[in-house]
């Protein structure tokens, strides 16, 4: 390479290099995909000791949790004493936590975990437990000397706004700062930063700014109510949620109070779906088979996980209500997203009685008419045929859920009625076949002989539901919009 291009191409990365530190921060190497493990709230409040958090640990391992995929340990609220000690620090609980913090995450860490804490952005947390409201570098500190690697920030005691003048945007920054500062002084990766913001102030517009998950609805509990309720206010937020940034729908309460067997299905693949972090909190000593069985179904983790995919499902149509209506009771019932292996699908009774759900493929931005595709159920296991155009989910129960994978498996069959290039139908019709009502429409019609099959002035043969080479760098993403301006090009050409 001659030197002026040597030249160029250090320049590039090194422009690279402080370009992407500009415009995503927090892309860090933490927290590219969704969390899962265990988080002590839902199930034990208050009443947590070294011993049970030790117990978890092991039996995360015993149920098989560990090995599919749950690889956290989050200690939440009421680990510390009520006062910070002489120095102005925060201490473990003398009695519960008597090894010491620090003995503690060492024995959980040996066991292949990584290790959680809880904190709060105020004065005190929610039961009373020192906040770190301007104590945030001598807190995170605290932490990371703990051996913690991820913190869990609420939003209890928070000073009124008009007395410190800095919104919740200023409430949580500074202990993202704390953060990365800490990181580049110890040299350690930066702890995880989920934002346990209850939704307040759209922190799903701003948060991935300082943490990888926020929390963007009140606290979860364990009945239908509450999950539909969260359902709802996420489905209109979905497109916050991409690698290193995730909406946090709150720990799962799988296993828990009133949530029958497919309610609780439904909660799993929703949170799962949304690629929201997945944190069991259960009691492990005497869990049902059943919810096990949820917990550790590998394809619905799988989408989850996808490390190709980051993006989350989104309605595509609300069903029981009109598009876009905001009903916690009723909210949108299908759903679609891509992932590394196809289309994913999400149908959701959100009646009180079983029912057929159907939907047309050109409804969703993912299928294609036209087109063939396999169908897996991701609950059932199986592969159930392929399907065109329109796909039925018999019998869907009653709160319950249908979780599918769409692979494309080539043009649709011969003789599909009626056929999407019908003469009088194009004419007429600006959609052709998919034209909502036409699909019941008038038989019997022929096309001219040249008129079949061979319609070449639309793409059919690009398989939706792929990603994009490039679905990770939102910097080269913005990058590609100027890539034709000749010194940016090279910039784009070099880091991208
Ligand atoms: C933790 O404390 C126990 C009991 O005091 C001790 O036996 C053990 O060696 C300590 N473990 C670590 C990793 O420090
Ligand atoms: C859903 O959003 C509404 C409107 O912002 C809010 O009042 C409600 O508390 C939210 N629900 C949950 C469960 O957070
Ligand atoms: C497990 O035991 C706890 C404590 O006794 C109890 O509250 C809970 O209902 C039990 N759960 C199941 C699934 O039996
Ligand atoms: C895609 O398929 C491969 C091979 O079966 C599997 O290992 C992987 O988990 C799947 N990924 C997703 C996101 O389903
Ligand atoms: C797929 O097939 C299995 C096995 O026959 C069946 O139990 C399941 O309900 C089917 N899924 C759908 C969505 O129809």
């Amino acid at each position: 390479m001659a030197k002026a291009g040597c030249y160029s191409l250090h320049l590039g990365i090194l422009l690279c290099t402080l370009l992407a530190r500009l415009s995503y921060a927090l892309n860090n190497g933490v927290g590219r995909l969704p969390y899962l493990g265990y988080n002590t709230w839902n199930a034990y409040h208050c009443d947590i000791d070294e011993e049970l958090m030790l117990d978890i640990a092991k039996r995360m391992k015993s149920l098989g949790l560990y090995d599919a995929g749950y690889n956290w340990v989050n200690l939440d609220d009421c680990y510390a004493e009520k006062s910070r000690n002489a120095e102005g620090n925060i201490v473990e609980d003398q009695t519960r936590f008597k090894g010491g913090m620090k003995n503690l995450t060492s024995q959980i860490k040996e066991q292949g975990f990584h290790v959680g804490i809880y904190g709060d952005s105020g004065w005190y947390t929610c039961a009373g437990y020192p906040g770190s409201f301007r104590n945030e570098k001598r807190d995170a500190r605290t932490f990371h000397d703990w051996g913690f690697e991820l913190l869990k920030f609420d939003t209890c005691a928070v000073p009124y706004d008009s007395v410190i003048q800095q919104n919740n945007y200023g409430k949580f920054k500074p202990m993202s700062d704390a953060i990365i500062e800490l990181a580049e002084e110890t040299g350690t990766t930066p702890m995880i930063y989920s934002l346990c913001s209850w939704g307040w102030q759209q922190v799903w517009l701003w948060a991935h700014e300082q943490g990888q998950a926020w929390r963007t609805t009140q606290d979860i509990e364990p009945n239908w109510k509450s999950i539909s309720y969260i359902i709802n206010n996420n489905s209109f937020i979905t497109q916050a949620a991409d690698f290193y940034g995730h909406n946090d729908l709150d720990i799962l309460e799988v296993g828990n109070g009133e949530l029958d067997f497919e309610e609780s299905k439904s909660h799993f693949t929703a949170w799962a779906f949304m690629k929201s972090p997945l944190l069991v909190s259960t009691d492990l000593t005497n869990i049902t088979d059943a919810s096990l069985s949820i917990l550790t179904n590998q394809e619905i983790i799988a989408i989850n996980q996808d490390d190709v995919v980051g993006t989350s499902i989104s309605p595509f149509k609300w069903g029981y209500n009109q598009d876009w209506t905001w009903d916690p009771e009723h909210p949108a019932e299908y759903w679609s997203g891509r992932s590394q292996n196809g289309t994913v699908v999400m149908l959701l009774n959100t009646e009180d009685k079983p029912k057929a759900m159907t939907f047309q493929f050109h409804e969703s931005p993912w299928l294609r008419v036209g087109r063939k595709y396999s169908i897996r159920d991701l609950w059932a296991h199986t592969d159930n045929g392929t399907a065109s155009r329109a796909f039925t989910a018999e019998g869907v129960p009653r709160h319950g859920v249908v979780a599918l994978l769409l692979k494309d498996a080539g043009p649709e069959d011969e003789g599909i009625a009626p056929p999407c290039n019908d003469p009088r139908l194009t004419t007429t019709w600006w959609w052709g076949c998919t034209q909502p009502g036409v699909n019941d429409g008038p038989d019997g019609a022929t096309p001219p002989e040249h008129n079949k099959g061979d319609d070449t002035t639309h793409d059919h043969k690009t398989p939706v539901g792929t990603p994009a080479a490039n679905t990770e760098s939102p910097f080269c993403h913005s990058l590609s919009a100027y890539r034709y301006h000749f010194a940016l090009s090279m910039l784009y050409y070099i880091c991208c």
